[in-house]
């Protein structure tokens, strides 16, 4: 038994995250979870929601909510969805609980003690009438390129054009609307990462295996241009971690907060003490996660994110936890994924383009959604959501594949035998070779789920089912009982025990549908096969069951083109 730490990359606290989020990273983290505890092994699975920064504030200004308690509603609305989606967290935390607090201080004050950080001048657009400093976002007026009324000083979002808040045509604060902005000096803390520069970079050459996206994005920020820049870690924000450690301010950092790029990642850590809060248990229970000095040397760490975070967690993180001079645990693998695109363009959160994790399962359960996202999930480049596809993957895996196999032996049995596994003869020579074909099969579907390759192991998770159908299919056990009652036995005891196996190994894919096929069979040895001659042994004659009611309805013609054309537009 190996221990393995697995976190995802926190969404962003303001509104729902849309299917594109989802399988760009927590999704594919719990299949990586829950995989892992099937197979005996001690996971520990941390997510949290992202809470501040602009965005947040920006959200909570237009609710009209104060951001504390906006932030406290949608976590929960995100963590509901969380659990619609069968995402098996240990720990759904939050980056501003006072454990990310109090450990983003102590790392900001290891970090200043290193020599790390340095105080920087700079200019900032400040709004007299709003008394505040106000960040790229807040600031709006006309896009030099395109004419856009509305854009925003970071990024026109009517042309795409990157923006600096000093290009705009007529400034106003997005807040009041006031005209009268100045620009005025404000002091920042830098981490000064350049000054990590090489280990960051040999730390990388000595990760193997790591996906050819992580690390290309990781060594093109290390080398391009004037390679790997400090950064700003503080802001003019109220929303945050105040700049200040052992309770006292930062010099010079009266009333600024850290920016929510540095606290984001440390709230993995802490979202853990949360969890042994949570569970009252102490200290060490977490540390021993997070702690090479105390436990954390034997534990594997896999970060699952989208490519967007990448950089964030090769060189921003490490360089935190590096810099303090402690002996935090690095990730040692992370899994990085593409975009999902929707229907022709991009999933937008901003645009409300696409379907929404609450709007997902509105019309569908969970389970239909993650083995779709799953199976195509963004791996060695962009995928596409298309209404069509989703149809597809549903009736022909689903329904077809698993449901029927699992409906016409269950339906079978019921029929001839009744609700009980039917003794029957030994195995056959063609139930031998299914024997051997399925674990060859296993195999490979544990080789892609080892290696964290989701399509592939997919593929061969549905290449077992098959091997069901075709047994059953050439078995004819419906023929077969005319003539020899025992064989049919044998082969409907087979299936209701291939079930089982089947529930077992989709679990990770399916939690949901698995949990049914299990109460179905009246059986709770969720034990992963070694032998699959004994794993096919596990329900033995005389075992009771029921008929499942139908696993995975189809989706029609009609309910695709309803679907396709209400999300075809946008929602605000
Ligand atoms: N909220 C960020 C995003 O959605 C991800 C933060 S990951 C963290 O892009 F580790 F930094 F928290
Ligand atoms: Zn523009």
């Amino acid at each position: 038994m190996a221990r393995f730490l697995i976190t995802s990359a926190l969404p962003y606290i303001n509104g729902i995250k849309h299917l594109g989020n989802l399988v760009g990273s927590q999704l594919p983290a719990d299949l990586h979870a829950r995989y892992m505890r099937a197979r005996g092994h001690e996971v520990m699975f941390i997510c949290a929601t992202d809470e501040h920064g602009t965005p947040a504030e920006l959200a909570a200004a237009r609710t009209g909510e104060p951001v504390a308690d906006y932030c406290a509603r949608m976590h929960a609305v995100q963590e509901g969805l969380a659990r619609g989606f069968g995402l098996s967290f240990d720990h759904f935390g939050r980056s501003s609980s006072p454990q990310n607090a109090a450990l983003t201080q102590h790392l900001a004050a290891r970090l200043g003690a290193a020599g790390l950080i340095e105080q920087v001048a700079e200019e900032q657009v400040y709004s007299p009438a709003d008394g505040r400093f106000l960040p790229d976002r807040y600031i709006t007026g006309t896009c030099p390129a395109c004419g856009y009324e509305n854009a925003r000083g970071d990024q026109c979002e009517n042309c795409t054009k990157q923006l600096d808040p000093t290009d705009l045509i007529n400034p106003r604060s997005a807040i009041s609307g006031a005209t009268n902005l100045e620009v005025r000096e404000t002091r920042h803390l830098f981490l000064r990462q350049s000054a990590l520069r090489e280990r960051l970079d040999a730390w990388i050459d000595r990760q193997s295996g790591w996906p050819v996206l992580t690390t290309s994005i990781a060594k093109k920020w290390l080398h391009d241009g004037d390679g790997l820049q400090d950064r700003g870690i503080t802001r003019d924000l109220d929303w945050g971690i105040p700049a200040q450690f052992d309770g006292a301010p930062w010099n010079g950092m009266e009333g600024k907060v850290f920016y929510v790029w540095f606290d984001a990642p440390i709230e993995y850590i802490a979202a853990t003490a949360e969890w042994a809060e949570a569970h009252g248990l102490p200290d060490a229970d977490w540390r021993r996660w997070w702690r090479t000095d105390e436990g954390a040397d034997d534990v594997r760490y896999i970060q699952f994110m989208g490519k967007d975070n990448v950089p964030f967690h090769t060189l921003g993180f490490p360089a935190t936890l590096m810099g303090s001079g402690e002996p935090w645990k690095l990730v040692d693998y992370i899994k990085s994924f593409n975009y999902l695109n929707y229907d022709g363009g991009q999933f937008s959160t901003s645009q409300g383009r696409g379907v929404f994790m609450d709007q997902a399962l509105e019309l569908l359960p969970g389970d239909y959604w993650r083995w779709w996202l799953l199976s195509h999930a963004p791996e060695s480049g962009d995928s596409e959501f298309t209404w069509e596809s989703f149809q597809a993957g549903v009736n022909k895996d689903l329904a077809d594949v698993l449901g029927n196999f699992v409906s016409r032996v269950t339906k079978f049995c019921r029929t001839r035998f009744g609700e009980t596994v039917p003794e029957g003869a030994a195995p056959d020579p063609r139930a031998q070779e299914l024997t051997a074909a399925l674990q060859a099969g296993l195999t490979r579907y544990e080789a892609a789920m080892d290696a964290i390759a989701i399509r592939r192991a997919a593929a061969e998770l549905r290449a077992l089912w098959v091997l069901g159908n075709e047994y059953l299919q050439d078995a004819a056990p419906w023929s077969t009982i005319k003539s020899d009652p025992d064989t049919a036995a044998m082969q409907i005891r087979m299936g209701l025990n291939l079930i089982r196996l089947y529930a077992v190994l989709s679990q990770p894919f399916l939690p949901d549908a698995a949990k049914r096929l299990m109460d179905a069979l009246d059986c709770n040895d969720w034990s992963w096969p070694e032998d699959i001659a004994a794993a096919l042994a596990t329900l033995p004659p005389g075992h009771a069951f029921t008929v499942p009611d139908t696993l995975f309805a189809k989706i029609t013609d009609d309910q695709r083109a309803d679907w396709a054309a209400r999300f075809a537009g946008t929602r605000s």
